[in-house]
């Protein structure tokens, strides 16, 4: 399989090939991932919910990312590794923006970052795509923006924040991210904005008639029960198999079946 890259997404989406995204925040997760042929791996901030049990996403620092991102793309030999810049350390200013992306792309190898938000933020795009470093956006249920949501009910229902959306997905493709997350809304409006841009546009919760889509890989898997909204399919139930796995462990302690003769030296 070929390296992708971000002129590989383009042309999958010139094509009408779908585009498969997930996560991973390790290097032995992102092995696995990347050998089954995934088109693009996301670092995502998520890691704070899910790998350090934060609430959200707000408190994963920039270090933190880092550290995940290293780890992840020492795994990776054919996938597109995007990071997700943290919540503080884009929006308040461009040059914060730059240096937060030229941080992760120097010491973590990465390919690309991801940020949340429209045209807010189009001043640290615009400086980050300057400096050479590819830029994904992410509209609608922004999750670094949940404080100011108050819920994490569908997004842009209403025309005025639908009619919002659509301008800030064409000021993103303008400006020149190679692609665009949205998460959480309706199908259609999905689907209007994957038709009114050029570049690949990737949902989670958004429907089918987007360019490809996206998931966190300990949802997909069942790792992480208690958390099972709509748009979630589960594909496997790790989080069971581990249970089952390590009683089965305790139990061969317990009983003096572990270790016999042949795992003793
Ligand atoms: O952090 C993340 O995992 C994400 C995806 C859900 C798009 O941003
Ligand atoms: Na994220």
């Amino acid at each position: 399989k070929k390296k992708i890259t971000t002129h590989v997404l383009q042309e999958m989406k010139s094509k009408g090939e779908k585009i498969s995204m997930l996560t991973s925040y390790d290097y032995s997760m992102a092995k696995i991932v990347d050998k089954t042929g995934m088109d693009v791996i996301l670092v995502g901030d998520s890691a704070s919910n899910v790998m350090a049990g934060h609430e959200t996403t707000l408190p994963i620092t920039l270090d933190q990312m880092i550290y995940h991102a290293t780890s992840v793309v020492r795994a990776v030999e054919n996938a597109l590794v995007v990071v997700d810049l943290p919540f503080g350390t884009y929006q308040g200013n461009s040059k914060t923006a730059l240096d937060s992306s030229i941080r992760i792309m120097k010491e973590s190898g990465a390919h690309a970052v991801k940020l949340e938000g429209g045209k807010e933020i189009k001043e640290s795009i615009d400086r980050i795509l300057s400096a050479g470093i590819p830029v994904m956006g992410h509209l609608g249920l922004t999750p670094q923006s949940i404080y100011k949501f108050g819920t994490y009910t569908v997004r842009a229902k209403q025309d005025e924040e639908a009619n919002r959306l659509i301008e800030d997905a064409k000021m993103l493709e303008e400006t020149g991210c190679f692609g665009i997350v949205l998460e959480k809304i309706p199908a259609k409006l999905a689907k209007q904005v994957a038709e009114s841009v050029e570049i690949p546009v990737i949902g989670i919760g958004a429907g089918n008639g987007v360019d490809g889509q996206v998931l966190v890989a300990h949802d997909m898997l069942g790792l992480n029960v208690d958390f099972s909204p709509r748009f979630l399919r589960r594909y496997n139930n790790l989080s069971q198999q581990i249970e089952d796995s390590v009683k089965q462990y305790i139990n061969d302690v317990k009983t003096r079946d572990f270790p016999n003769e042949n795992e003793s030296y």
